[in-house]
């Protein structure tokens, strides 16, 4: 079906102003209510953030929640999960690593517009970031994957990224006397699919990016400048909110991508556009994306799941056309950028 023919269908239309409506209730409720959806997520953060440092500060009530750099996850999982992540032997030819696509010094993702894996293959959709990925509720752009324990097999497997399977990467890994060493003291067992696994989620865990706006959220009024405050309301109040919202400034809930105007492409739509349909075959899950997260947002162009945006005022731009219906005004882009670009992990500038 081409762009044309899905616009003429007069389900679409129905579908847009149903989006359209629940958008709407859904800004009034967390905007004026808070979602309950938050609530259980800051109580899950509980158990793996530390005390927060800034007790005597009070945290203001806003639908962004702070996130700060977990405590007490496992120093010696997270080591042997950072080296597994940087180890090309995952994949079928020792050419690809995790790090390939998520390149931890460059916002979390590769900066190409579709990624490369084994020999050169190209991939079918934008690669997103891995930091503050284990705060999604589900994982790749359709949430196919439940959380990052299922999400890991995923890219050693696709023939298209590291094209490998678990008996070719075990037989490797268990080949290295060291590492092995290092998984019977972690794990009391030498490599398997459930402890190579576990190790890599919880190096994840650890790629947890706090931000100025956290510090803001915090308490802390000098975090921001006026203008990224400007920013920030101006967020709100167009409702941008409604789905890019939680800890993770997105990453908590399934939306359509186009609910007030239907999604366009200059080419042929292709099944990675068709997002949550994919999973659940259900027609009203076409085009339905997880809501990416917004943190590092600004180091983590080309944008959109088909790369369709190069810049961050495009992409702003496009959100308020499709997503809201309105054509920003140009100091209004800026002002937005400028709170988007407040949401870069400290330690990532
Ligand atoms: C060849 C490039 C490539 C390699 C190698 C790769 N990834 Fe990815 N990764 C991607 C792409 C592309 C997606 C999005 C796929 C989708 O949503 O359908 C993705 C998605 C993810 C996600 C989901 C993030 C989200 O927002 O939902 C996580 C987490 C992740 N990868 C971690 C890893 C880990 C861990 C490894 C190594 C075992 C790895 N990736 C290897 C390209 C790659
Ligand atoms: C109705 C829900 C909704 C609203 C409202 C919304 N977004 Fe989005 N946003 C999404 C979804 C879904 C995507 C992913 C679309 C895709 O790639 O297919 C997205 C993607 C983005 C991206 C690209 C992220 C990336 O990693 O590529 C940016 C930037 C963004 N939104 C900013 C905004 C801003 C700024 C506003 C307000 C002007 C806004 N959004 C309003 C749902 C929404």
């Amino acid at each position: 079906m081409d762009a044309r023919g899905y616009i003429r269908s007069s389900t679409s239309w129905a579908f847009a102003a149903i989006g359209a409506i629940a958008i709407m209730i859904s800004a009034i409720y967390v905007v004026y209510f808070r979602s309950p959806l938050q609530k259980s997520v800051a109580i899950d953060s509980s158990s793996i953030y530390g005390a927060d440092e800034n007790l005597s500060l009070e945290r203001r009530n806003e639908p962004i929640l702070p996130i700060q750099k977990p405590i007490n996850l496992d120093k010696e999982k997270i080591e042997l999960g950072r080296a597994l992540f940087h180890d090309t032997r995952l994949s079928k030819d020792d050419t690809v690593s995790c790090a390939s696509c998520h390149d931890l010094d460059n916002g979390g993702d590769d900066g190409l517009k579709r990624s490369i894996g084994v020999e050169n293959k190209e991939g079918e959709i934008n690669a997103p970031t891995v930091y503050n990925s284990s705060l999604f509720f589900r994982q790749f752009w359709d949430g196919r994957a439940q959380n990052l324990h299922d999400q890991i097999p995923g890219p050693i497997e696709n023939p298209i990224e590291m094209g490998s399977d678990w008996k070719e990467v075990l037989a490797k890994l268990n080949a290295d006397g060291d590492l092995v060493k290092s998984f019977m003291k972690i794990y009391k067992s030498p490599p398997n699919k459930d402890n190579v696994i576990d190790a890599l989620a919880s190096f994840e865990a650890s790629l947890i990016t706090p931000s100025r706006f956290d510090r803001w959220l915090l308490g802390e009024d000098s975090a921001l400048s006026e203008a990224e405050l400007d920013g920030y309301r101006l967020f709100v109040q167009y409702g941008c909110i409604a789905c890019h919202q939680g800890e993770g400034v997105g990453g908590n809930l399934f939306q359509r991508f186009g609910v007030i105007r239907a999604y366009e492409k200059n080419s042929p739509f292709e099944k990675a556009d068709f997002g949550r349909f994919n999973v659940t075959g259900r027609e009203e899950d076409r085009f339905v994306f997880k809501v990416p997260t917004l943190r590092n947002i600004e180091l983590t162009a080309p944008y959109f799941h088909d790369a369709s945006s190069e810049t961050l005022k495009e992409a702003i731009n496009k959100m308020g056309i499709y997503q809201l219906g309105i054509s920003l005004p140009p100091e209004d882009l800026e002002s937005i950028r400028q709170f988007l670009r407040a949401l870069t992990g400290e330690e990532l500038q």
